[in-house]
């Protein structure tokens, strides 16, 4: 189940949960349980588990308990092989930041340092902790209440954002899987999305059944905010690709047509798409 959970819910962002002890001893673990899950108040939940080995609780969580107040550090990927020796299973009262080679920081607000090397770093006090369970793999929620937050200011856009394509988060996914933000997997959805959207279930019969259009086309088209219009209609009836279709064989129509309408989807034109397949529908319906 455990493997299962964490192949199938992936990518998870990585954090670095910096902890004290009620003697002050420092510890520093990270957790892919973890993400944003309120904004006002603004709160972090990150999950460390019962050991699989013996269902006794990682020492985060004896700390959480006694202290609590918890620095919570993203991690990139400058950081990556840093991280993972920090989640080795070191004593009680071993300091990881040194283990693993970070610079701990004082915090400004509360006693765990933050680290120095994180894009982001939460200060942040702990609101509370929930059990699931006594099992060996059962989590514990916690519960952190950001109360400052630092960022390293070469990821501050002009207008004084965080810009989501320089911080270069790394995720992880099931084994020993991890996931990098690169150029090549980053896209941006132009769709507007609002309630006044055709739907797919608007769309021609054919264009929904379509052995030719996706999945995706159908969303594309589905966020449009009007059916076509006369105008519309006129349009597409003068474009020479239509025309050209008219000539072949009514078998081989529906499919050309459907060709047609996601060439203009690919070149960002939905509109005259979702008007070339309501064409290709009346055609298909004409007696
Ligand atoms: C990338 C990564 C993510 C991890 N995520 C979790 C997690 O979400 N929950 C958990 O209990 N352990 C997680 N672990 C394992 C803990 O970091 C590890 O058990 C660590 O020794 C706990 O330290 P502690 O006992 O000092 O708290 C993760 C390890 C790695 C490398």
């Amino acid at each position: 189940m455990h493997q299962h959970l964490l192949a199938a819910v992936a990518p998870r962002p990585i954090c670095l949960a910096s902890t004290i002890d009620l003697k002050d001893r420092v510890n520093l673990s990270p957790f892919s349980f973890f993400n944003v899950f309120s904004s006002n108040p603004p709160i972090l939940i990150f999950s460390p588990a019962r050991r699989g080995t013996d269902g006794s609780i990682k020492h985060t969580l004896e700390n959480v308990m006694q202290v609590k107040e918890v620095v919570v550090n993203i991690v990139n990927y400058s950081m990556v092989n840093q991280m993972a020796l920090s989640s080795a299973d070191f004593p009680k009262g071993e300091n990881e930041f040194n283990k693993a080679g970070f610079t701990p920081v004082s915090s400004q607000v509360i006693r765990p340092p933050r680290v120095a090397e994180a894009p982001v770093s939460f200060e942040c006090v702990v609101d509370r902790i929930i059990p699931l369970g006594d099992n060996p793999g059962a989590g514990n929620l916690v519960l952190a209440q950001v109360i400052l937050m630092h960022v390293q200011e070469n990821l501050l856009t002009k207008e004084n954002r965080l810009d989501s394509t320089r911080i270069d988060q790394v995720a992880r996914m099931g084994g020993q899987w991890y996931n990098r933000l690169i150029d090549k997997s980053l896209f941006k959805l132009s769709t507007r999305i609002d309630g006044t959207m055709i739907g797919v279930e608007s769309l021609p019969f054919s264009s929904r059944n379509s052995t030719v259009l996706t999945g995706n086309d159908l969303g594309i088209l589905g966020s449009l905010s009007a059916l076509p219009d006369l105008k519309n209609r006129e349009s597409a009836l003068e474009l020479s690709a239509v025309q050209a279709i008219f000539k072949l064989p009514i078998i081989k129509q529906e499919e050309a047509f459907h060709r047609l309408a996601q060439k203009f989807l690919r070149t960002g034109d939905p509109q005259t798409a979702l008007s070339i397949l309501f064409l290709s529908e009346e055609q298909k319906s004409a007696p």
